[in-house]
């Protein structure tokens, strides 16, 4: 765990935003594994893949990190090396799956997603929920490019990619956690949304 604050560190004081967005990710990870039934050794996992999970934006420079217009092929290629380069970061200090989960927390199911362009579940389920956990956040939040959307709206958008680009479980476990999400994370009541959103869901998910 030495290692994981030693690494948050150097986000913290590289770019505080990412090493707040990791921080925030982890947790939101941690619930939604939790309420899929992840427990003990596993869960702590999760959460230290969720904190590190951006460590790779560090080698990043900032007229590409924080650029406020649209990135040139090559600035989003440089962007998208942050998974290779915060797994290779860390794979001397931490098991496989923890390492993996930072490689692969950008794939996506349909198999549009990066660095490999894995599908389904050749993708861990630890870095499918990662992968909501991340967007998740990063919808909610501000960017230099843009203010941070309402719960509604980041949910809408994560529905909208439910089994193309995100694990439907996982989708229906942001469903079902979203108010406690955003009370523990978020600091907002939103029983408004998750009925709205549980209503909507019902059809395609079954028990959620
Ligand atoms: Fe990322």
């Amino acid at each position: 765990m030495d290692m994981v604050r030693l690494a948050l560190n150097f986000m913290q004081l590289r770019d505080a935003h990412t090493a707040r967005h990791c921080v925030r990710v982890a947790r939101i990870a941690a619930l939604l594994a939790e309420s899929l039934g992840i427990c003990g050794p596993e869960l702590d996992e999760i959460k230290i893949g969720g904190l590190l999970h951006d460590l790779g934006k560090i080698f990043i420079s900032d007229d590409i990190l924080l650029k406020p217009g649209k990135l040139t092929e090559r600035e989003f290629a440089a962007i998208k090396s942050h998974c290779i380069k915060g797994y290779e970061a860390i794979k001397e200090f931490v098991n496989e799956r923890i390492a993996l989960m930072v490689l692969q927390h950008h794939e996506k199911i349909d198999g549009s997603g990066y660095p490999m362009g894995l599908q389904k579940d050749q993708i861990m389920l630890e870095a499918r929920i990662m992968a909501v956990a991340d967007v998740y956040d990063a919808l909610r939040n501000d960017r230099p490019y843009r203010r941070g959307f309402s719960s509604q709206k980041a949910l809408d958008i994560i529905l909208d990619g439910s089994g193309s680009l995100f694990d439907e479980e996982v989708v229906g476990k942001l469903l079902e956690s979203v108010e406690i999400i955003e009370q523990k994370i978020f600091g907002q009541e939103l029983n408004k949304v998750v009925s709205h959103f549980n209503r909507e869901l019902a059809p395609d998910t079954g028990e959620v």
